[in-house]
């Protein structure tokens, strides 16, 4: 038996039914928090900790004298078994970098996990031993807020950015003093609530669940994830925090995964609203059954799991397992040996440069340019520009939902970091989206409109039922494109917004997200030409918001779009095409695919797909190469497209190259009519592509 297993056994066989619910239990320091609990041992992990409660005179954020304060109250407990801290470290600490959305549109997995240990160092320097992140929800729906914190549609993506979140933020050792142990959520299915309204129910079918949802989650377990967290959502009828067939019998059978599973906030307690129990003692009884470890501040399980186990209607082994899940990862992450954080480390580890480059470095390779007409961008032969709309002067707007240890002060404001990245010459002027910009418009030789979402329209809960410009905007833009000045419009959100008329009046359409604390320089230097952009888009962008649900990777139907006839699926009013595809992105150059390479007619085993890959154009660039394939017949229904793998070139003007990739007999594995995982033999399409929709095609058979 390993040591830690050791220690575990010997530790556990000390405790009282009363301290081993203790370690079940989260609580966070509330108006009616009482420390006592934590010398009583009856508390196993605090998360938000914050000064405001614990009567020392600490300011209310975060930080390491404040952890330290109540985890020493915790080791004056019987057996001193330290408190585990957790916090949402979702898209960086006090280093704020792009939404994880934006950070998907950068298809780099290496960056996201550059930030995610950024994230970890310093969240760890404040005493934080433990995020709520990476969130990993496959996400179809845009009017969901929580769009914002995922890696958006596609499983594969969203597969590659999980684990890589998870590498950064626990490192190869979790006892290392810059590392935290991550949590992905919300296990599972959470995305797919009704109608896009968080909290709501939703429905899908097992071979969805396997192929689309789960993946993310298993790569997050393949890459070591310390914690899951259940979701709110009732799926299929069955709450996520009482689905035992998902947290244990997959989870831990088929994926094997030993971590410990926390609920959401309340989520066991909330087992009654949904109807699967009678009270709170019941709804404890159900998680706990189910797999769930750790209950986050709903206290059903410290206030009826005794008496339960008392009258036998809990095993005391489920208690005594759950235990044992989370002192094993107390144990892995050294907080036995290191309980308490050095309170002078935040002065060195928090916001370094280096870390304000990777956040800019990071909000660049994010941004997604939509359109370029004339190639106005980058603004190069303008002497006299006008920066307009209701993001001139943001800073703490620029970082989005999910950032509070983020200081708005900490962020150049939006026009001072355009005024520094401007070229020496230029002028800019600036205005609120009001009449002031309207008069200055004239004066202007070009008009960049900086519109889009407050963070606050964004995130947990915040779900819209329209897709359009917040209100007032799209009215804004269609007056300054009345002027008939070049224009360029550059758009904040958190989500995808049906912006098909504003996409047809501006020259030029960036889609900045929420790009984080160095959002400002990051878009200067791009709309500048100091650099190029290279995002591609890591979710279907619609034309209108009643298109919704539409995502690249649909089943083709019997009756599909192309060819369109007058009984192919379709819409009245609206074309059938997304406003644009997943993975779609421009740059300041162009490129061309030509010559596929299909490596033999047969798959045996693997086989190489390559296609060369040539800048057409005059500046040199970034491009993403995704290769994509069709499995044509099959005994479920395939989609129509499927993202295999993607690769970043970067080419000189005129260099071609030829990029290879391998795709493995596993990579085609899929959930079939039988609910077995495998391949199935015939006819496969592959394609490589600058987007899901165009592309070279070749076809090999298995
Ligand atoms: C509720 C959210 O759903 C979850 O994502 C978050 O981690 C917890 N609250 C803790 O803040």
């Amino acid at each position: 038996m390993s040591s830690t297993e050791n220690f575990i056994n010997h530790l556990l066989a000390q405790m009282t039914l009363e301290e081993k619910l203790g370690q079940l239990n989260q609580s966070y320091p509330h108006e009616n928090f009482d420390p006592e609990l934590l010398r009583q041992g009856k508390v196993g992990s605090l998360l938000n900790a914050s000064g405001a409660l614990t009567g020392q005179g600490f300011s209310e954020s975060s930080s390491a004298e404040v952890c330290n304060h109540f985890q020493r109250l915790a080791l004056e407990a019987r057996l001193k078994i330290p408190l585990l801290f957790g916090r949402d470290v979702v898209h960086g600490y006090r280093t704020v970098f792009p939404i994880p959305l934006a950070q998907a549109a950068s298809f780099d997995p290496e960056l996201v996990e550059e930030a995610a240990a950024v994230a970890a160092r310093e969240a760890r320097a404040e005493g934080i031993r433990w995020t709520f992140a990476p969130m990993v929800d496959i996400a179809r729906d845009p009017r969901w807020g929580r769009v914002a914190e995922g890696a958006g549609e596609d499983p594969l993506l969203g597969a590659r950015i999980a684990a890589a979140a998870v590498r950064g933020f626990q490192g190869n050792d979790l006892s290392r003093p810059d590392t935290v142990v991550a949590c992905a959520k919300h296990f599972v299915g959470y995305g797919a609530a009704e109608g896009g309204r968080d909290y709501e129910s939703g429905e899908m079918s097992e071979a969805t669940l396997r192929d689309i949802y789960l993946p993310p989650f298993e790569s997050a377990v393949r890459a070591g994830v310390g914690t899951i967290m259940s979701a709110f959502i009732d799926l299929n009828g069955i709450p996520a925090t009482a689905n035992r067939r998902l947290l244990t019998d997959l989870l831990r059978g088929e994926w094997g995964f030993d971590g410990f599973v926390v609920s959401d906030w309340n989520s066991v307690a909330e087992l009654v609203s949904h109807g699967v129990a009678e009270d709170r003692a019941h709804a404890a009884r159900l998680a706990l059954y189910a797999g769930v470890d750790m209950d986050m501040v709903s206290g059903a399980y410290l206030d009826t799991l005794a008496e339960s186990v008392r009258n036998g209607q809990v095993p005391i082994e489920e208690v005594d397992e759950a235990v044992r899940r989370i002192l094993r990862i107390k144990h892995r992450a050294g907080l036995f040996e290191n309980p308490y954080t050095d309170p002078q480390r935040a002065a060195r580890d928090l916001l370094t440069d280096r870390a304000r480059q990777l956040a800019r470095r990071m909000a660049c390779r994010s941004m997604v340019l939509l359109k370029n007409k004339g190639d106005i961008l980058p603004l190069q032969n303008f002497r006299r520009i006008l920066v307009a709309g209701n993001f001139v002067h943001a800073r703490g707007e620029l970082y989005g939902t999910w950032s509070p240890d983020g200081r708005a002060e900490d962020a150049t404001p939006l026009h001072e970091a355009l005024r520094q990245t401007a070229p020496r010459g230029t002028e800019l002027l600036f205005a609120l989206n009001d009449d002031r910009a309207f008069h200055l418009a004239h004066r202007a030789d070009v008009v960049v409109l900086v519109m889009g979402e407050h963070p606050i329209r964004s995130g947990e809960n915040a779900n819209v039922s329209d897709l359009g410009l917040p209100p007032g905007q799209a009215e804004f833009v269609e007056m300054m494109a009345g002027l008939g000045k070049p224009l360029v419009l550059v758009v904040f959100a958190g989500r995808p917004l049906a912006i098909t008329r504003q996409v047809a009046l501006a020259d030029a359409v960036l889609y900045a997200w929420h790009p984080g604390m160095e959002g400002g320089a990051a878009l200067g230097e791009i709309l500048f030409g100091q650099e190029s952009p290279s995002g591609r888009l890591p979710i279907t962008f619609p034309r209108a918001t009643g298109q919704i649900p539409i995502y690249y990777n649909h089943k083709n139907s019997g009756r599909p779009v192309s060819p369109q006839g007058p009984f192919a699926t379709r819409y009245l009013d609206l074309p059938s095409t997304p406003l644009f595809p997943f993975g779609y992105g421009l740059t300041y150059t162009t490129f061309e695919y030509a010559n596929l390479r299909v490596g033999s007619e047969v798959l045996r085993g693997a086989i190489e797909v390559s296609a060369e890959v040539t800048n057409t154009g005059s500046r040199s660039g970034r491009e993403l190469v995704q290769l994509y394939v069709r499995d044509l017949v099959g005994s479920r229904t395939r989609p129509v497209r499927e993202l295999k793998d993607f690769r970043h070139v970067e080419l000189q003007p005129g260099e071609t190259r030829r990029v290879t990739f391998i795709l493995r007999e596993e990579d085609l594995a899929f959930t079939r009519a039988d609910g077995t995982r495998g391949v199935e033999p015939g006819t496969f399409h592959v394609w490589i592509a600058p987007d899901s929709q165009g592309g070279l095609r070749g076809e090999f058979v298995i």
